[in-house]
């Protein structure tokens, strides 16, 4: 045996202020799946999580619930760890950033970056809620995008046009905690010198720690430039305050990896196990993060700079993976396929959705689908059809026929090894992350052992006179094959595999297949899985479809959680409020230093406007003067740098040459409303 491996692995902690849902499992499945296959292998695997419970959404989610935090956070975590342990996530230990294990080490890495000059100190402006008297996150500002004018958007980028920008850019920002209008204040930030390990961090991406697409993404930030990384905020905060530094609180996302740590710090203690061989020294313990492409800046740039600067060992890797979708689309409410994790488990067995996600997963950062349809039929085909089957097909003879007794031989031994001998790819391709691939291997199998017994057919043999020696081993060969396949899967099937444990009397060990179990006593074979209904599955989205109002009300309680398209949907009588009329356009010129913008002046029957489009890449003024469009004639006026805009005209299209100004058909006449 290859000597043993001494590992270390974690989850992304999930937000303590919401429910575990079918996205988050991806990861959680996925990170189990890879722990349990290296214990299997003989390794040690620790595999440890936590809820990650600071920051700004909980402090409000607890202040709107009338509760302290440490109430909501120890609830939620309650939630988190039930469906976790239902889903067959087994931690070894689950914990809480909110921790003194994790404020010690805060605190220890925070003055360790600072005594050896990597904490600098500057004065900077942020929105500030006057009302609320709380500097705000970007979150928690809305206002109209300055790029394309949507209305009610957020602090940080647009969902209309996808424009990233600054809060303060927003037009009429106001604060979505109290509805002020937010002002900008100085104060003192401490800020983490990121630039201070580009090398190393360069260097470190180079040795092949991180899958080459977030290589790839690693050097656009680094041709970029690493900027300062402001890990501070200002009272009131939900978090650790600063060691030296009163009323200023370490940000969330800077003790959050810390919390990885901390909960295995608690184990170490509780379990006698050294923190320091996984920690300070990169020889002999690996160290792993499973993570959502989305916070893979967070791991492979600043968590990487923080621990090499604080004097701790850097990941082994940090493993991404893609987004989750349902049917082919982002989770939706309103489909009814934003599922969470209780719902799921008030209908399915956690099996299934474990199954169904290694079937997908590769070692790649694509998203992947569960398409619900095929969800059911894959279970029902690969799992109940092929696998259970074969051991269903062959115990009854065993049970009752001999008594329990396998026979003293295989009669097809070379197949038994050919599933013995396919181990060592499957082993490869589980190390690897690519569960698909094992999976089609392991079905391919599947496929060969039953055409075996279908050829043989114990069930016509056994009415034949004298067969008896010869059903016993056929079906000791079945029991045998369905052996080596159920612990291909115990990774991915624990619960299962548990079962097929006490039905074959025996422990499913990766090391010890090329041994059969031969002459050997099993027990009464009980039912291993049960069929998907395709009720279960239209119960369970039916009941995670929430109409309209639930969803406002859902989502004043904990923010928008996905985009849904019912939030772009409008009623006749928001539609009815846009006052739409045919404007004819009198005159078009360049406006001086706008790049995109053409002035226009607008006749809508009797009144003129004037508006700034930005359609100059598509339009030669001259060109565009005498024709009819339609304008918004209700839009507030806007204050731009060149003057006040009176309205907006409507065009389509992608944008630069490709824009399309709306025209009436023939015999409209300027200001007719549209409706
Ligand atoms: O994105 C998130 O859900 C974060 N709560 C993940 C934190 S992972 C780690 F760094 F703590
Ligand atoms: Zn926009």
């Amino acid at each position: 045996m290859t000597t043993q491996r001494k590992i270390l692995v974690t989850s992304a902690l999930p937000y303590a202020n919401g429910p575990i849902h079918l996205g988050h499992l991806v990861e959680y499945i996925q990170t189990d799946i890879w722990a349990r296959f290296q214990r299997l292998q003989g390794h040690s695997c620790y595999y440890v999580c936590a809820d990650d419970a600071h920051g700004t959404p909980i402090m409000l989610r607890a202040r709107q619930d009338g509760i302290e935090p440490e109430q909501l956070i120890a609830t939620v975590q309650k939630e988190h760890e039930a469906d976790f342990a239902e889903f067959l996530v087994e931690f070894d230990n689950y914990y809480s950033t909110h921790s003194e294990e994790n404020r010690a080490l805060a605190s220890e890495i925070y003055l360790k970056l600072r005594d050896e000059g990597h904490i600098a100190t500057r004065t900077i402006s942020q929105s500030y809620d006057p009302e609320a008297e709380m500097f705000l996150p970007d979150r928690f500002i809305k206002g109209t995008c300055p790029k394309c004018g949507a209305e009610d958007q957020y602090g940080d980028n647009c969902e209309v046009c996808g424009a990233t920008y600054a809060p303060t850019e927003l037009i009429n920002p106001v604060s979505a905690i109290s509805g002020a209008t937010p002002i900008e204040k100085d104060s003192e930030q401490y800020f983490f010198k990121l630039s201070d390990f580009a090398d190393m961090l360069q260097q470190w991406m180079r040795d092949g720690h991180v899958q080459p697409e977030i290589a790839n993404k690693l050097d656009e930030w680094f041709e970029e430039g690493l900027q300062d990384w402001d890990i501070s905020r200002n009272a009131p905060y939900w978090g650790f305050e600063i060691p030296g530094a009163p009323g200023k609180f370490f940000y969330v996302w800077m003790d959050a990896p810390i919390g990885y740590m901390a909960s295995f710090k608690n184990l170490c203690d509780r379990e006698d196990i050294s923190f320091d061989d996984y920690w300070h020294s990169e020889s002999d313990t690996e160290l792993y993060h499973f993570i959502g492409k989305d916070i893979a800046r967070f791991h492979t740039l600043f968590w990487p700079a923080v621990l090499h600067g604080a004097g701790f060992r850097k990941p082994t890797a940090v493993y991404c993976h893609g987004f989750l979708t349902v049917n082919g689309q982002k989770m939706s409410k309103s489909r009814g396929t934003f599922i969470k994790a209780r719902t799921y488990l008030d209908k399915l067995k956690p099996e299934y959705l474990r199954y169904y996600y290694a079937a997908k997963l590769s070692s790649g950062v694509d998203d992947i689908d569960l398409n619900l349809d095929d969800f059911m039929q894959r279970v029902n085909s690969d799992l109940v059809g092929k696998v259970v089957n074969i051991a269903s097909r062959c115990a009854g003879f065993i049970n009752k026929r001999f008594d329990n007794q396998l026979a003293a031989s295989l009669p097809d031994a070379e197949l038994y090894n050919e599933l013995v001998n396919a181990g060592k790819s499957i082993a490869s391709e589980f190390e690897n992350r690519e569960y698909s691939k094992a999976v089609r291997e392991i079905m391919a199998l599947a496929d060969k052992a039953n055409v075996y017994i279908d050829h043989n057919k114990p069930w016509v043999l056994i009415k034949e006179e004298g067969k008896e020696a010869e059903v016993q081993a056929i079906c000791t060969q079945g029991i045998n094959l369905f052996r080596v396949l159920m612990t291909y899967l115990k990774p991915i099937l624990p619960q299962t595999a548990l079962k097929s444990e006490s039905f074959l009397n025996s422990e499913l060990q990766w090391h010890t297949l090329s041994k059969p179990l031969l002459a050997h006593s099993i027990n009464k074979f009980k039912l291993l899985m049960t069929r998907i209904e395709k009720e279960q599955i239209d119960a369970m989205v039916e009941q995670s479809t929430e109409h309209l109002e639930q969803i406002e009300k859902s989502e004043a309680a904990s923010g928008p959680l996905v985009d849904d398209p019912l939030a772009e949907q409008i009623q006749f009588d928001d539609f009815a409020k846009i006052d739409l009329r045919v404007a004819k356009i009198i005159k078009a010129e360049h406006v001086e230093g706008a790049d995109k913008l053409l002035q226009l002046t607008l006749d809508i029957g009797g009144e003129t406007r004037m508006v700034f489009a930005g359609i100059k890449s598509a339009y030669e003024p001259e060109l565009l003067e005498g024709r009819l469009t339609v304008m918004v004639a209700n839009l507030a006026p806007r204050k731009m740098r060149f003057g006040v805009s009176e309205g907006m005209v409507l065009a389509a299209g992608p944008g630069g040459k490709e824009l399309y100004v709306l025209s009436p058909d023939d015999g409209a006449q300027p200001g007719m409303r549209i409706k």
